[in-house]
C-alpha cells in the first residue's frame, strides 16, 4: 500500500445521530501530504475551498496544502488571520464571510480550517453560519486542537467579555490530523495541549471509551518519550472525546460537561489574568489540581490519587502553580460569572474515587471553594 493511499490511514468514525452526520477522523503521520486524496474521498472535486489559516501556520504549511488541493481540481482561496485569541471575533468572522462571498462559495463548497483552536473555532463558526452552513473540514495543527477543539463540533467567537460568547454546535465533515506537524509547534504550546491530554486520563473511565489499558496508566508509562507515541495518544484522546460527544452532542444530559473537569477554575484563572498570561491548557492543569484538592476536601477522592496526578504533571513538565497575587474572592466571583454557572450555583466536575472517574457536584459551599483557592502549596 503506497503511503499516499488514503486507505493507509483508516479513520475512526465519530457517531453523531442521525447516522448520516457521523464523520471520520484520520490520524496518521504524513496525513497533511495525503489531504487531497482524503478530501476527494469524502467531498469530491470540483469544489471551491476557502482555507482559513493564521499567519504562522500559513507560512509553514499554507502553500503545500493549497498546491496539493489545486492539483486535484479544487479551486482554492486562502484567508489568513493574525495569530492568537484576538482573532476570534465577530469582525474576523465578517472578514471571512466577505472572503467567502468574493470567492463565490456556495452551500456545497468547503471551508477548511488549517491551524490551531483559534482558527478552528473561528472558521467553524463561519462555516456554521455562512449561508446557514458550508461543509467544514478541520485540519488541526496544535496538540490542543488535535486532541480537543477540532473534534466535537463546538464553534464560536468571543463576544465582549464573554469567551466563546457567540457560537454553535456544528460538526465538521471530516477531521484530518497529522501528528508530524507538531514538530514545528513551540514547546509551550505542546505543554498546553498536554494539559487537555491529562484531563482525558482523569475522565476516561466514566464513559464507554475505556476499552484497553487505562489512558492515565499509558501516559504514566510513556511520559518520558511521548514523542514516539503521539499518534496513539491523539487517537485515544479523540476516542474518549468522541464517546462523550456521541452521547451528549449539545451538552443536554450533563455527560459532555465531564470534559470541563478543571475548567471552572481554569476559566477564572484565565479571566483574572485578562487572557494574556496563561494559555488555556496551562490554566486547565492548574484547574485540575484545584478540582482534585476540592474533591479531596469533600472526601470524594484520596490524596494518593492527587499525588499520582501531580507526579505525572511534573514528569511532563507542566506547571501547576497559578500566577501569584490572584485574590480568591475575585476568582470566585469570576467562577460565578462563567457562562456555565446558573442560578448562583456552580456545577463542579470533580474526580471521584480513583483516577479516571468523575462526578458532578453543584452544592459546594462558597467557603469550601474559597479555602481551596487559598490553598496554594502542593
Ligand atoms: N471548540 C472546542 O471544543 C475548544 C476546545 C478547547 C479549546 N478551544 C479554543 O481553542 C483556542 C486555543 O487553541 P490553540 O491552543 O490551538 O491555540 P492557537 O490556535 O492560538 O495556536 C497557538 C499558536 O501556535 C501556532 N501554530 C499552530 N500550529 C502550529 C504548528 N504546527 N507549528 C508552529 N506553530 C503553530 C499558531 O500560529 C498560534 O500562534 C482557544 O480559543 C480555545 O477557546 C476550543
Ligand atoms: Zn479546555
Amino acid at each position: 500500500m503506497s503511503s499516499l493511499d488514503p486507505l493507509a490511514s483508516s479513520p475512526f468514525w465519530i457517531k453523531i445521530a442521525p447516522q448520516e452526520r457521523a464523520y471520520p477522523i484520520y490520524i496518521q503521520p504524513g496525513n497533511l501530504s495525503r489531504l487531497a486524496p482524503l478530501l476527494l474521498g469524502r467531498l469530491p472535486a470540483p469544489k471551491k475551498v476557502l482555507i482559513v489559516t493564521d499567519k504562522t501556520v500559513h507560512s509553514i504549511y499554507g502553500e503545500q496544502v493549497k498546491n496539493q488541493l489545486e492539483e486535484v481540481g479544487y479551486t482554492i482561496t486562502t484567508h489568513i488571520i493574525p495569530d492568537g485569541e484576538a482573532s476570534k471575533t465577530l469582525p474576523s468572522a465578517e472578514a471571512i464571510y466577505s472572503a467567502a462571498l468574493d470567492a463565490g462559495l456556495g452551500r456545497k463548497d468547503i471551508l477548511l480550517a488549517l491551524g490551531g483552536g483559534v482558527v478552528g473555532d473561528l472558521a467553524g463558526f463561519c462555516a456554521a453560519t455562512f449561508y446557514r452552513g458550508l461543509f467544514l473540514v478541520q485540519v488541526p495543527t496544535t496538540l490542543l486542537a488535535q486532541v480537543d477543539s477540532s473534534v466535537g463540533g463546538k464553534v464560536a467567537v468571543n463576544f465582549k467579555t464573554v469567551k466563546n460568547g457567540v457560537g454553535a454546535f456544528y460538526q465538521p465533515q471530516m477531521v484530518v490530523i497529522d501528528p508530524r506537524v507538531l514538530s514545528t509547534l513551540p514547546e509551550r504550546q505542546i505543554k498546553a495541549g498536554l494539559g487537555e491530554v491529562v484531563k482525558y486520563g482523569l475522565i476516561e473511565k466514566t464513559r464507554g471509551a475505556y476499552i484497553r489499558e487505562s489512558f492515565f496508566d499509558f501516559l504514566e508509562i510513556q511520559a518520558d518519550n511521548l514523542l514516539d507515541v503521539y499518534p496513539l495518544l491523539i487517537e485515544r484522546c479523540c476516542q474518549i472525546k468522541a464517546a462523550i460527544v456521541s452521547e451528549d452532542e449539545t451538552e443536554q444530559s450533563g455527560i459532555r460537561a465531564y470534559l470541563n473537569l478543571g475548567h471552572t477554575f481554569a476559566h477564572a484563572y484565565e479571566a483574572a489574568t485578562d487572557y494574556t498570561q496563561l494559555l488555556h491548557g496551562e490554566a486547565v492543569v492548574m484547574g485540575m489540581l484545584k478540582a482534585c484538592q476540592l474533591a479531596e476536601a469533600l472526601h470524594l477522592f484520596p490524596n494518593s490519587e492527587t499525588r499520582r496526578f501531580l507526579k505525572l504533571c511534573k514528569t511532563l513538565g507542566l506547571n501547576l502553580e497559578p500566577p501569584e497575587g490572584l485574590e480568591p474572592n475575585t476568582l470566585l466571583t469570576l467562577m460565578h460569572q462563567d457562562k456555565k454557572a446558573s442560578n448562583n450555583t456552580i456545577n463542579f466536575i470533580l474526580p471521584h474515587q480513583e483516577i479516571g472517574y468523575v462526578v458532578a457536584r453543584n452544592n459546594v459551599t462558597r467557603d469550601q471553594v474559597l479555602s481551596i483557592l487559598s490553598f496554594d502549596k502542593n
